[in-house]
Order: C-alpha cells, then structure tokens, then sequence
C-alpha cells in the first residue's frame, strides 16, 4: 500500500452524515485494504465524550449501517485506535489552534508531514468560518498535501453560490476543494460513462437522429424524516434537481471527453450545463410541475403529510415533488425532452434514466402487431442496478408475430457486493483525484439552469402547488406535462 499517511479531520463527526455513511465508508475501505497504511481520524464534535465512548458509538453505527457486516474484532480493534475524538467549538479560535497542534504532533510522529483531508459536514452557516480559521491558522497551507471535502448545499441560488464560490478561492486553490455530490459515487451512475464511451455499437445512436426522449426518476419512499427545518428551507428543486438530477442529465447528454481525467470530463459537463435552454419566467408553467405530499399510506402505514410534519411550517409553500421538461439546445439533443421527476413519499424507491428510441421507421410489420414498441433502453441506478435493453422479436412459433423482449445486465449477479457511493469518493478524495467532484463552474452553472424556476415559484402566483398522497406516484399534472406531447412517464415508480 503506497497511500501517502494521511490525517482525516471530520467536521461534524456527532452529525448524522457522519454516523450513516463516513465512518462506515471509511471502515469499509479499511477492511477491503485501501486505507493508508498510517491514517488518524480526527472526529469533531461540540459535546464531551470519552474516547471509548465515542468509538463505541461509532461501533454501533457501524454494525447498523455498514456494507460489510462480516468483519472480525481484531479488524475493529485496529480500526477504533486510529479514531480520535476531539472536542471542538467551530466558533473559538483556540480550537483551531489545539488541532494545529495535533496534526503537527502527528506530522512529527511520521517524521514526514501527512495529507490532510477535512471533511466539512456542517452547516452552511459555518463553512466561511471553518475554512477562513483553517488557513488563517496555518492547517491547510499545503496546496499539494491539503484537500477540503464540502457537503451540499453549495448555496441557496446562483448569488449565493458565487458568493461562497468567491470565499472559498480566497483561502483555497480550486485543485483542494471537493464539492461532493454522492450520486456521482454511485456505481451506475460512473457506469453511464463507460457504457457510452467504452462501446462502439451505443455513441452512433446516442442523439436527436434516434433518441426520441430521454427521463431521469428519482423518487423515494423516505419523507423529509428528522430534517423538516432544512428542507422546508430547501424543497426538491434545490435539494435533488439543482445537484444529483442535473449531474445525471450531464453524464447522459456530454460529449465525449478525450481523456478520462478531471478537467475534461468535467469541462464537458460544463458545456452541457451551458447548451441547457433557460425557460422564461412566463413559460415555467408550461414546463414544470411542483407539488406536496398530503397524508397517505406507504406498506400499510399511515404517513403524515408535509404539512403536519415536525420542522414544517403548517402553511408552507415548500414543493417536495418536482417534474420538469428540459431542452438541451446543442447540435446532438436539439429537439429531444429531457424529463425529469424527484418526490419524496413515493410508492417505490427508484432512481433510474430511460432513453427511449424513435419509432422503427418503416412498415414491414404493420400488419402484424398492433403497435410496435420502440426501443427503451433502462439504466436502473438503485435500488436495482441494471442496465436494460428492450427491442422486439419474433414470437416463438409457427406464424410471423413480434413481441418485446428484453436484454439485462445486472449488477447484483456479477458483484453483489458493490461499495457505497460514499466509498468510492472518499477514495478519490484519498488519491487527489476530483473527476467525480464538482468543480465550481458547474456549481454555479445548474444554478443558473434553474434559477427562473426559483423566482416564478418563489413569486407564489406564477405556478400553482398541486398535491399527492404519501404512497402514489405523484401528481396527474406531471402525467399531463408529458402527454402533452405524447409521452408516459416509462419507469414505474
Ligand atoms: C440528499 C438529499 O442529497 O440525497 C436527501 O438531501 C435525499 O433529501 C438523498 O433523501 C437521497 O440520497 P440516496 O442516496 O438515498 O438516493
């Protein structure tokens, strides 16, 4: 293992991020052996704990959230020792300045001075804080050595985030900020990429001439939980179209990059961003759908509604269901929607694309079937993952009848055991490589895609919230955003 020895510092160590996926993410990367050898987990937290306690702790998030659940106590054992627990006040200097002492003790333990990844899962609020004390007090000078890891959201609208983006390169280098948006860690998410660009037989077909429509679903089962005060603040807009939404839509549509290395890959993100049309403020009603969960039943439970949930504001104007129609205006996607949906308290869990293809243009089988299926082509993101092919058959037997057939590859069948998201970025952040990081261009870029949509809903008269039941598949006006012009929404969540 040549990893350099590095010195992780978790800002927000007692948070819920923390517990559900970094330390398991970081357990599980030591189990699988790509974990330096030398490497300290510096865990920050506001409350006093011992260290036993905090490591048990950890333990018990471990046993509950981990991907690997067979792992022996030796291995734990080795593992808890390289956790520190400190007691920590973002807002006092003097805090700052015991952990510079730390890490320097640390640096003079190697005798070599260690990587420093920090991992800042805290409050917007206190990112200019936390990172102005960091360089103010000399703990992240290495431009070469120190990365900073930064959680959503990057700001609540285009202003803000060049604002923050603005803050952030007074005291970092681009090359050390990781903005990290997990769908990018997921595993078929990465594969959209491979599957274009490592095929001949799939790129030919990948534009206007023979895609027809393309949609990106991402629907959970999951309501706001314990998070009502952020995300009535927030709302799906912000929390899943501005990021994890508009990155998929940039792996579907980009060009090819010529290398598979950061700048490029991310360059051509960029120009996607870029060739998206900005819909005019009188047209968002003809282009979006917004709407809130009422109460209803999810596996025979009863859900509450949005508005009767803790956090939420009673009379709150807050969408948790967005569908939208986007265009990509470039030479390849002139002409071909990309729909999108996200809502919380849907029937079923699924993240998924579907590209489908034009009609077959010519008449041979006319006679024999009475509608021809197009071809669908599925990229399951999760719970499944699999990537789907549908096309038409012969019907086995005597006569001349076609039928749709179907052709999987399937994830599970070939690696059961796939690492989290989190795992893979954590990874990359490790190894200096920020291809699946966003760069602050493309921040800001998505902000700006959706920033009318943002004024005409935030002017309340302009575009009318409709609702769900928990536990239905959202509203009909996003079936009717669609048939408009003939389409169904293809994926069945
Ligand atoms: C987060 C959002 O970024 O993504 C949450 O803030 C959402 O509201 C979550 O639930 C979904 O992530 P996943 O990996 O469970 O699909």
């Amino acid at each position: 293992n040549d990893k350099k020895p590095t010195s992780i510092v978790i800002f927000g160590a007692t948070g819920d991020l923390a517990k559900r996926k970094l330390f398991p993410a970081f357990f599980n990367l030591f189990l699988d052996g790509w974990m330096p050898e030398d490497f300290e987990l510096l865990s920050l937290g506001r409350t006093e704990h011992t260290q036993e306690e905090f490591r048990n702790y950890i333990l018990e998030n471990i046993n509950d959230f981990s991907r690997i659940k067979n792992f022996s106590e030796e291995k734990w054992n080795q593992f808890k020792e390289k956790i520190k627990f400190v007691r920590f006040d973002i807002t006092q200097e003097e805090s700052f300045i015991q952990l510079k002492n730390q890490l320097d003790g640390i640096d003079a333990k190697l005798g070599a001075r260690a990587n420093r990844l920090f991992y800042l899962s805290v409050a917007p609020s206190f990112i200019e804080k936390v990172s102005k004390s960091l360089k103010e007090n000399g703990l992240a000078n290495n431009m070469n050595q120190d990365r900073m890891i930064i959680e959503k959201p990057f700001g609540y609208d285009k202003d803000s985030a060049v604002a923050l983006n603005a803050m952030l390169a007074q005291t970092f280098k681009e090359e050390q900020i990781y903005r990290i948006d997990h769908y990018l860690g997921k595993e078929n998410v990465q594969n959209i990429l491979a599957f274009r660009f490592g095929n001949t037989i799939f790129e030919p077909l990948w534009n206007n001439k023979y895609i027809d429509s393309v949609q990106i679903t991402v629907a959970e089962t999951v309501g706001v939980e314990d998070r009502g005060g952020y995300y009535d603040g927030s709302g799906a807009l912000r929390d899943m179209i501005q990021n994890h939404l508009m990155q998929i839509l940039c792996m579907v549509a980009m060009e090819p990059p010529t290398a598979f290395e950061s700048t490029e890959i991310r360059n051509r993100k960029v120009d996607v961003l870029k060739s998206v049309r900005r819909i005019n403020l009188e047209d968002i009603n003809h282009y979006t759908v917004r709407a809130q969960y009422t109460e209803g039943e999810i596996d025979g439970k009863k859900k509450l509604g949005y508005l009767a949930e803790p956090g939420v504001n009673p009379n709150s104007n807050t969408e948790t269901y967005v569908a939208m129609k986007f265009y990509v205006d470039n030479e390849r996607w002139k002409g071909v929607p990309f729909y999108m949906r996200t809502g919380k308290r849907m029937s079923k869990k699924e993240s998924s694309i579907v590209i489908s293809f034009k009609e077959v243009p010519c008449t041979t089988f006319q006679d024999r079937i009475k509608k021809m299926q197009p071809n669908k082509l599925t990229i399951n993101i999760q719970p499944e993952m699999d990537i789907n092919l549908s096309f038409m058959t012969k019907k086995p037997g005597l006569d001349m009848k076609l039928k749709p057939a179907e052709m999987v590859f399937d994830y599970f069948e070939c690696a059961p055991d796939t690492p989290e998201a989190y795992e893979t970025l954590l990874l990359d952040a490790l190894d200096g490589d920020s291809t699946l990081f966003m760069r602050s261009d493309q921040v800001e870029e998505a902000w700006d895609v959706i920033a009318n949509i943002q004024t005409a809903w935030e002017n309340g008269n302009v575009s009318k919230m409709v609702t769900y039941p928990a536990g239905s598949s959202g509203p009909e006006a996003a079936d009717e955003l669609l048939k408009r012009q003939g389409h169904t929404w293809l994926s069945n969540s």
